[in-house]
């Protein structure tokens, strides 16, 4: 026979049985709505980032390139951000960035700095267009560490191997490119590196225009 009080423990055990089986059902709901959830950002990052076949023609989308800007701003320790540039932008200075730029940087960025060429059309993310003020209002020690430390996961490599002084003046040339005029970028033309057909064909073109033309190659047909 069960007395009363043994009744009533029973009674509370059951209680406590199905407090605890409620308070699992609730949170399995929680759990699968958190699961849920994360699954829906994971396949709209996952869309954001994998789009164009992971093709690199493809154009980064403005919240992918927002984002990656931003993470490149915080991932660039402040005190480097903050450094000034030591050279002054005497004519000398801009133009050896200048002769450096068109050698090393105008290959992805071009000569004047737009990102319109045949390398920087086909990397992801594309070079941006270096004039324009999202780049002229990064600060000196930003661009300096970007072109010292290179940009991960991207096409910019580091430059690190110039030395300081060859990349403090890279940032002054990369700050005169908005006023970058006509006779400058027919010198950076001829500084270009070139491949061996095209130097040659320069070399035609010197000879030719020298009075001294060779004679003229047959046409392929
Ligand atoms: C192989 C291609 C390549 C070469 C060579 C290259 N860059 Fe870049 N550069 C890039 C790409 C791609 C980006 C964009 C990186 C990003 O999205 O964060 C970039 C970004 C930059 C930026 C940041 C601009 C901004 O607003 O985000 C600067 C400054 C820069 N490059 C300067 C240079 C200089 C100076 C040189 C030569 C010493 C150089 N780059 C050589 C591909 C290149």
């Amino acid at each position: 026979m069960l007395d009363s009080a043994s009744f009533r423990g029973i009674m509370d055990v059951a209680g406590d049985t199905r407090f605890l089986v409620e308070t699992f059902m609730k949170l399995r709901t929680v759990i699968l709505l958190i699961v849920l959830v994360a699954l829906g950002i994971g396949v709209t990052l996952a869309a954001m980032l994998l789009h164009g076949g992971l093709s690199a023609t493809a154009t980064p989308t403005r919240l992918e390139a927002l984002l990656a800007r931003s993470a490149r701003h915080l991932a660039i320790p402040e005190n480097a951000r903050e450094q000034h540039n030591p050279l002054a932008a005497t004519a000398d200075h801009v133009h050896d960035g200048m002769m450096h730029f068109a050698d090393h940087c105008a290959l992805c960025h071009a000569n004047d700095g737009s990102g319109d060429s045949m390398i920087g059309h086909g990397l992801y993310p594309k070079p941006p267009n270096l004039r324009m003020p999202e780049t002229q209002e990064l600060s000196d020690g930003e661009l300096f560490w970007i072109i010292q430390n290179g940009v991960r996961f991207t096409g910019m490599p580091s430059f690190a191997e110039h030395g300081k002084e060859d990349d403090w003046k890279l940032v002054l040339f990369v700050r005169h490119l908005p006023q970058l005029t006509a006779p400058e970028r027919a010198e950076m033309e001829r500084n270009n590196p070139k491949a061996p057909d095209d130097r040659e064909e320069e070399q035609q073109e010197k000879k030719f225009l020298n009075g001294q033309q060779e004679k003229a190659k047959p046409k392929a047909p």
